[in-house]
């Protein structure tokens, strides 16, 4: 089998005190990156919080024997994008792998946006994954490579959470990584820059609070962690990485390919709304076959049930 290393890369990780993060710091540092570890050290809800985690991961680095470094400024803040590659290329000499995977969230209503939490999302999850690629793209143009592994979620796809809720602007932030990161693989396919993105699903302090039901929350505990994301991650992250432009759901051990697909359709270049709503299965790819997909609520949903419910054998239990 072909081992997945990552001996002479260096690798930022953002958000990576804590969380799926660390678990991206520690999978690379263990096959053999060099990592820049940073986190700005911020609540759930993105209030500076006095912690240097990301001294401590980076110490859980050393003590396993691998190189890193900590870096505590915000992705947020473009002068502290460009201090993290500033800091990999002064200590690392290069920078060959970006996960942006620093967040917060500070759920808003979606019939309350754009409420005060919006400007929060959008500067984290959109603006700090754009200004982190760019202060690195020059590097990774010149050396001919380089490694995007973008963090999305199942939010952005319109998912309720457990709790009932609805995503505000975490969602749409986080649909504007999928669109970022298509965009970035295209720009980046002649310099052998692959960017993609993923949709994780595992028990940190960002998800733990809405299980519903200390059942669900101790099965995820065990099989759901941020070691399945992180090890799945590294692949998108490895020399090896055998795309660009695309997004994976990665929980529990699963990891699934996200279709953008649409079907063969209704055409007839003198459509009429009657004719349209007359052929409506047509429209939604239901009487083609060959070209039937499951569509983005459908395949996620059954992807949040597969971890949570059928392995867990738990699934009547539950109601989400
Ligand atoms: P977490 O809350 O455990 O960790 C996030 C880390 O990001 C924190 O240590 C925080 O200090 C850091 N951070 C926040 N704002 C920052 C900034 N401006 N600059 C630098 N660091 C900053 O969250 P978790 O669950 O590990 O999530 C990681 C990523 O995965 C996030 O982008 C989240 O939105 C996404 N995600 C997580 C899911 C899950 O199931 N845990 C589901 C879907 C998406």
């Amino acid at each position: 089998m072909t081992s997945v290393r990552f001996d002479n890369r260096v690798a930022l990780v953002t958000g990576a005190g804590g969380g799926i993060g660390r678990a991206h710091a520690l999978a690379l540092a263990e096959r053999g990156a060099r990592v820049v570890v940073n986190d700005y050290g911020v609540s759930l809800k993105g209030d500076q919080e006095q912690d240097d985690r990301a001294q401590s991961v980076v110490n859980e680095i050393k003590a396993l024997g691998g190189e890193a470094v900590a870096n505590r400024d915000s992705v947020a803040d473009p002068e502290g994008a460009a201090a993290m590659v500033t800091q990999a290329l002064d200590t690392f000499g290069r920078i060959d792998i970006i996960v942006n995977n620093a967040g917060i969230n500070a759920s808003d209503a979606i019939q309350d946006e754009p409420g005060p939490a919006y400007e929060r999302h959008m500067a984290v999850h959109l603006e700090g994954q754009l200004l982190t690629v760019r202060a690195a793209w020059p590097h990774m143009e010149r050396q001919r490579y380089g490694r995007i592994v973008n963090t999305s979620s199942a939010a952005a796809l319109g998912f309720v959470q457990p709790n009932g809720t609805w995503f505000g602007s975490y969602a749409i932030a986080k649909g504007g990584v999928l669109a970022a990161t298509r965009q970035q693989a295209g720009a980046g396919a002649g310099h052998n820059i692959k960017a993609n993105a993923i949709l994780p699903l595992a028990i940190s302090r960002m998800v733990a609070p809405s299980i519903p039901g200390t059942t669900v929350l101790d099965y995820m505990e065990r099989h759901t962690g941020p070691a399945h994301v992180a090890l799945a991650a590294a692949v998108l992250a490895s020399e090896l990485c055998p795309v660009s432009g695309q997004a994976f759901s990665l929980s529990g051990g699963r990891v699934a390919l996200l279709v953008y697909a649409s079907p063969l359709g209704y055409a007839n270049p003198d459509l009429t709304p009657e004719s349209v709503l007359e052929n409506w299965d047509q429209v939604m790819g239901e009487s083609d076959e060959e070209h039937r997909l499951l569509n983005f609520y459908e395949a996620v949903d059954n992807a949040f049930e597969y971890t949570l419910m059928q392995r867990a054998g738990i699934g009547a239990e539950v109601e989400l």
